[in-house]
């Protein structure tokens, strides 16, 4: 890692707004389509008393939860690092739970993640990403993935997820290789901000496939 990365994660902390939080980039924002660094000496670097990644991993957790989302990525703050926090209280409508496969996922960091799919099953659901803000498309996901990450310990993360765990590390993890969720999106499925409010009832998207014109699962 760069000391001007080093020093971009220090301006970017210290300039944080009440309550620690910081400005999400939205796209446009070349950042947003780098391939992020792996964390190098943020490992170890320290501010204060405090390693400066565990104070980054605080800022993005409380940037994700005030957003409210259910992710973010680095290079979401403007950190082209291979960093993203997830957190997702679940679907509260337990039958949206069954359908979306959407159980609470605790919070957990991912450093340096990479996936594969498991098998060949895709699923499409309506999708969202800080970084696009307000608007949604139906975006086909590998239903199972392979998640391999490092934690901040150093320690090995290797596990298989499937359902809206598995959508979540999709879309985190490719922000960190410069991709958006709308480059695999169903781009006739496109939602605004002002439309929002008009599938978000729906299970599935049957039908604003049939109504937009888009292939549906
Ligand atoms: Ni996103």
């Amino acid at each position: 890692m760069s000391p001007q990365l080093l020093e971009a994660v220090e301006a970017l902390l210290a300039g944080a707004g009440p309550g620690g939080l910081l400005p999400i980039v939205q796209a446009g924002h070349p950042v947003l389509r780098r391939h992020a660094a792996p964390l190098g000496d943020l490992r170890v670097a320290r501010r204060g008393g405090r390693r400066l990644i565990d104070e980054l991993v605080e800022a993005m957790r409380v940037t994700m939860h005030a957003a409210p989302g259910v992710g973010l990525a680095a290079p979401q703050v403007g950190l082209p690092l291979a960093l993203a926090v997830i957190e997702d209280p679940g679907a509260v409508d337990p039958e949206v739970a069954r359908v979306r496969e959407r159980p609470a996922v605790p919070f957990r960091v991912l450093a340096e993640p990479t996936y594969e799919p498991v098998g060949d099953d895709r699923v499409t659901f309506y999708e969202g990403c800080l970084s696009v803000s307000g608007w949604q498309a139906a975006t086909p996901r590998w239903r199972t993935v392979r998640l391999r990450a490092t934690d901040l310990a150093g320690g090995h993360v290797d596990e298989v997820l499937t359902g809206w765990p598995a959508r979540i590390v999709q879309h985190e993890t490719d922000h960190l290789h410069g991709r958006l969720y709308l480059d695999g999106a169903e781009l006739r499925s496109l939602v605004s901000p002002q439309e929002a409010g008009r599938y978000a009832a729906d299970l599935t998207p049957a039908r604003a496939a049939a109504e937009l014109g888009f292939a549906g699962d």
